[in-house]
Order: structure tokens, then sequence, then C-alpha cells
């Protein structure tokens, strides 16, 4: 093992946080992603001013959350990915295709947040709630919920068309080709994971195995294997390295769910700017509910029987929620999943032998996924 990677596995995530090494090169490309957003978005508001068919508020709702603050982790990948097969320096096509990405993400997230009758994203209103205040203004309360909820889709199927826009004006008709299917297999996916996501929702069928499915489908995929994919067959990849990627892909975005999981639970709402007790509420069937059913003593199952999924969950019912959660031993056993996961990434990024600086950022995004308090 290389002396970076094998520091690196052997360093706890917590302690590892701030990566530096990257941060800079990290910052460029986060920095290139802004402005190739930006740009798109001023091009669809002169549109709009020119009388172009672009539903003004819709235009102005994306614009602020595409501002408000996304780690961009995705677009990151995909410049990674680019990279890891050989691809030199920070081309436009990489650029467009990596903002491509960010708003496929921008779409999962204002359905998510409709889906979950998520009240905050980001520290703000979610997009629903805030299209409900901003265009429901008069109107009785139920119209305006629903008003919200209609206009947050057509906001995200917005937010697609542009998605699909971004990519194929980033890219000539053959390079388009080669990565249309990836761009396909990833959103068939996001969809499956939210699929199972949702049905499996308030029932106990499935246990441990349905949550790392759930988990892998719809985060890992279009978080980290397939934006990896898609950078990397920009650059011409070989099949045995796409392979290396998705074996240090997978058990990334697994872990990211995980951790997710953890702060959809005990996370501070200040830091995630979401609410920690809408996974609880709404009866999600996370690794950390499934494995907590299966250890519960019969005093433990009652509460959760009672208040997993009781949509009046008050601070009291949460309370008892994590408890169960930390005495049972789930909370424990997720964190030991995530640190298993860690070292088998570790172990994928150090059989690729990928060039140093690549290696070195994979390594530092795994920490960073796994660490994460936001
Ligand atoms: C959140 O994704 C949703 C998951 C897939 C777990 P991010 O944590 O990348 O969200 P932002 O873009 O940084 O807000
Ligand atoms: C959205 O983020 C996740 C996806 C778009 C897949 P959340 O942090 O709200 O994640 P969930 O809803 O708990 O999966
Ligand atoms: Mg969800
Ligand atoms: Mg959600």
């Amino acid at each position: 093992m290389s002396d970076v990677l094998a520091h690196h596995r052997s360093t706890p995530a917590s302690s590892r946080q701030n990566c530096s090494p990257g941060e800079e090169e990290g910052a460029e490309v986060k920095a290139r992603i802004e402005v190739a957003l930006a740009s798109f978005l001023d091009a669809k508001e002169r549109a709009g001013a020119a009388g172009g068919a672009v539903p003004e508020q819709l235009a102005a709702v994306l614009r602020e959350f595409i501002g408000s603050g996304g780690k961009r982790v995705r677009p990151l990948l995909c410049v990674l990915g680019w990279r890891a097969a050989g691809g030199v320096g920070l081309p436009r096509p990489v650029v467009g295709v990596a903002a491509a990405l960010e708003m496929f993400h921008v779409v999962a997230l204002i359905h998510d947040d409709l889906m979950d009758g998520a009240a905050t994203r980001r520290r703000r209103p979610a997009v629903h709630r805030q299209l409900a205040q901003s265009l429901g203004a008069g109107l009785p309360r139920e119209r305006t919920e629903r008003l919200g909820e209609s206009a947050a889709i057509l906001a995200g199927d917005l937010a697609l068309t542009w998605s699909d826009e971004l990519l194929y004006t980033a890219l000539t008709p053959d390079r388009l080709a080669d990565v249309l299917p990836l761009v396909g297999a990833m959103r068939a996916e996001a969809v499956y994971g939210q699929y199972l996501d949702v049905t499996a929702a308030g029932r106990r069928e499935g246990g441990v195995p349905l949550a790392l499915r759930i988990a892998r489908y719809k985060t890992a995929t279009y978080t980290v294997q397939r934006p990896l994919h898609i950078g990397a067959t920009l650059a011409g990849a070989p099949a045995e390295l796409l392979e290396g990627l998705s074996a240090y892909a997978v058990p990334t975005g697994e872990a990211f769910q995980l951790r997710d999981d953890l702060l959809g639970a005990f996370g501070d709402p200040g830091r995630t700017g979401k609410s920690a007790w809408e996974d609880l509420r709404d009866g999600k069937h996370t690794v950390l509910v499934a494995l907590a059913r299966e250890r519960a003593t019969p005093a433990q199952a009652h509460v959760l029987e009672t208040l997993l999924g009781a949509p009046a969950l008050d601070e009291d019912g949460v309370r008892q929620l994590r408890r169960v959660l930390v005495d049972s031993g789930a909370r424990a056993e997720v964190e030991r999943l995530i640190a298993e996961r860690r070292a088998q990434a570790f172990d994928a990024l150090q059989a690729m032998a990928l060039p140093g600086p690549v290696a070195e950022e994979l390594a530092c995004l795994t920490h960073r996924a796994t660490a994460r308090r936001h």
C-alpha cells in the first residue's frame, strides 16, 4: 500500500475531516462549476426577460437553491473520474457535464423534499414550502400547500430539462453517445432507490438487506459511482478501470448514506440544515432502524412500534426513539458498517494504482463523506 493511502486507511475518519491535500484543486473545480451554472442561469433569465417560455418564479427559486451552499460532491467526482482515466486539465466539456450532474442533484433534492414532506433544506424552507409561500398568498391553506407541491414538481421537471441541456450542449454527438447510457442508468437507479425508499417506509419487511439496497440505489449510484464513471468515460476509461472505480464508489456511497441516516436521527439541524426528526416521523426504513428492530428487547420493540412513523411524533417521542437506537446497539453498529466501508474503499483505491493526486483526493472525499456533520 502507498504511504499516503496507508496513512488514510489507518487514520480515524473523525480526525481527518479537514483533508487539506487537493483542497485548492477542489476549490478550482468548484469555482468553474459555479461559473458554468451561473452563466447557464443568466442565459435562462435573459431568455425569460425577452419573452421566452421561462417560468420566472421557478427560475428564480432554482437559482437561489443552486446558490444555497451544496457541497458539489457529484461534479467533483466527475472531474476525478476524468483524471483517474488520464484526462488532463479541466476542459469545458467536462465542466459542462459536471454542472449537468449538479443540476440532476437539484431535481433529486426538490422532489425528495416534496415526497418526504421535509420543511427545510440547506437551512432554508424546502422548495415546495418556498413556492407555497410566494405563489399562494391570499389562497386558503390547503390550496396553498397543493400549489407549492405542484409548483415544486414543475421546478424539478424544469431542472431536469436544464440538466439535459447542460449535458448535450457540453458534448459533441460522439462523446454524448458514450455517456448517455450511463446518465440514463444513473437516473433510473435513483428513481428505483427512491421508489424502494418511499414504498418501504412504515414497514418492517426486508430488514437490513432491503435498507442497504435502498442506500445503494437512492444515493451511492447517483452520488458517487455514476459521476466517477461518467467522468472516466469522457477520458476513454477501459472496463477494468470502471470496475475498480465501482469497487471504491459503492462502499463510499453507501457509507455516505449511512452517515446521512445517522444525521437524520441524531444530527444537529443547525449544521445539517434539515430536520433531525423527519426520518423518524416518516418511519423511514433505514439501516439504523432495521438494526434497532433486529436487536430490540420487547420493551424497546414496543417503543419502536408505537413511535416510529407516528405523524404526531413530539420531542419526548424523539428522545425515546433515540434512546432505543443507542441502547439497542444499532447506532454503534451503523458506525461499524461505515468504518468497514471506508476500509473497503481504501483497499479498492490501492488496488487501482491511480495517479497519486487523484488517489489522495478520492481518499479525502471518502473521509469527508463518512465523517461529515452536514
Ligand atoms: C444529500 O446530498 C442527499 C443524499 C444523497 C444523502 P448532499 O449531502 O451531497 O447535499 P448537498 O448538495 O451538499 O446539499
Ligand atoms: C435527499 O436527501 C436524498 C436523495 C435525493 C436520494 P435526504 O438527506 O433528505 O435523504 P433521504 O430523504 O433521507 O434519503
Ligand atoms: Mg427521501
Ligand atoms: Mg429526504
